[in-house]
């Protein structure tokens, strides 16, 4: 079997048709693939205002930046997930506050974040972890009680569902990456989202070098230069086409992942609360006793088959930057157990198989 990767890009259909107008209209700048491309994924999230940007972690930089966080603020962010909540706090000049996350579903904990709150708190960043949706009715009862601002990171959660309302849309502020790896994706990209139309027009201004759109070389602001091009948005608004195909091929893999693996004594699978639907970013799974062999021993040996996986994040209170003290029980397990198996919209059934069984030989020929 040729190498099974963790993730990989699906081609949707159009976008070397897009990329050829984008050349063809010689300005490969920000221009209106970039409008269209923020119209139309605003629009899918059922959101107001959309500003496309170069990546997830300026999008969220810009995002806590244009709150102003700054020397002082504590930002509250979930012990398990990609970094970026907490680094960019940190760059900020803020301070990450790390929480625990829930036992199921590894997405903050609500009880946590109320527990953490202290007069120098600012906002909270909740993550929709590996595509599913966190508890976000009560993350908003929190913030609006204490007078927080909320920000929904939905960057690994396109399409995803929660109490039937879209990720995205489940706080003022969200935020999506389009990185390579995601479900839909531009190779680098990202975008802040909000109804709230002055904040966007901030973002606006600060992505572009706070450069006055009818003052040229006027500077208001200090701005950065998060654009995103033409050619990315070429290429996204290609992907956007199939983005309900794709979600429902990841829906396939994991159904059918959930009928094999879930036989297997010690092999947890990804849980899914009633409220939510799941898109399936990553499919992780938690690898305990009784399975005979540990988490690293079964990416091992399933490396030896050609298959690709990942470990867990690992917690983020346990690194460097970010060092913490605390009772962090539920991220531990995630980061010591979790393992991401391949997942994607261009996996085939016997791909999904294949993984399977590899998964019952390394139990069985330890
Ligand atoms: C939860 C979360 N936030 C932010 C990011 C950052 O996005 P990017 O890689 O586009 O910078 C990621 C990246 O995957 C992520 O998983």
């Amino acid at each position: 079997m040729n190498k099974i990767p963790v993730t990989q890009y699906t081609e949707a259909g159009n976008e070397m048709k897009y990329l050829k107008q984008v050349i063809d209209s010689k300005w490969l700048g920000g221009g209106p693939f970039v409008e269209k491309f923020e119209k139309t994924f605003t629009q899918y999230c059922d959101m107001k205002y959309g500003c496309a940007v170069s990546n997830g972690t300026n999008a969220l930089y810009l995002i806590l930046k244009t709150l102003g966080i700054g020397p002082g603020d504590e930002v509250i962010v979930p012990d398990q997930t990609f970094i970026t909540p907490a680094s960019m706090t940190l760059h900020a000049g803020g301070k990450p506050v790390s929480v625990d996350v829930q036992p199921d579903t590894f997405n903050m904990d609500p009880t946590q974040v109320e527990k953490a709150i202290t007069r120098k708190t600012k906002a909270i960043v909740g993550v929709d972890m590996l595509g599913h949706p966190a508890d976000w009715d009560e993350l908003n009862e929190i913030a609006t009680k204490h007078g927080i601002m909320l920000i929904e990171d939905a960057a690994e959660a396109h399409g995803a569902l929660y109490k039937k309302r879209k990720t995205g849309s489940l706080s003022p502020i969200t935020m999506f990456s389009f990185y390579g790896n995601k479900t839909i994706t531009t190779g680098e990209g990202g975008m802040i989202l909000s109804n709230d139309n002055e904040f966007i027009e901030k973002c606006f201004l600060t992505r572009g070098h706070g450069m006055r759109p009818e003052k040229r070389y006027w500077h208001d602001v200090m701005g950065y230069n998060y654009r995103m091009t033409d050619l990315q948005a070429a290429v996204g608004l290609a992907q956007f086409e199939k983005i309900e195909t794709f979600l429902s091929a990841k829906r396939n893999v994991a159904r059918q992942y959930a009928e094999r693996l879930s036989k297997i004594p010690g092999i947890d699978i990804p849980m899914v609360r009633p409220y939510a639907t799941h898109s399936y970013w990553m499919y992780q799974i938690n690898v305990n006793k009784p399975f005979p062999i540990s988490r690293d021993a079964l990416a091992t040996e399933l490396g030896k088959r050609n298959i690709d996986t990942r470990r867990a994040f690992y917690s983020v209170h346990v690194q460097p930057p970010y060092a913490q003290k605390g009772a962090f029980p539920n991220s531990n397990r995630c980061s010591e157990t979790g393992l991401m198996l391949p997942i994607g919209a261009n996996l085939t059934g016997e791909q999904v198989e294949y993984v399977c069984d590899g998964i019952e030989d390394s139990a069985r020929h330890r």
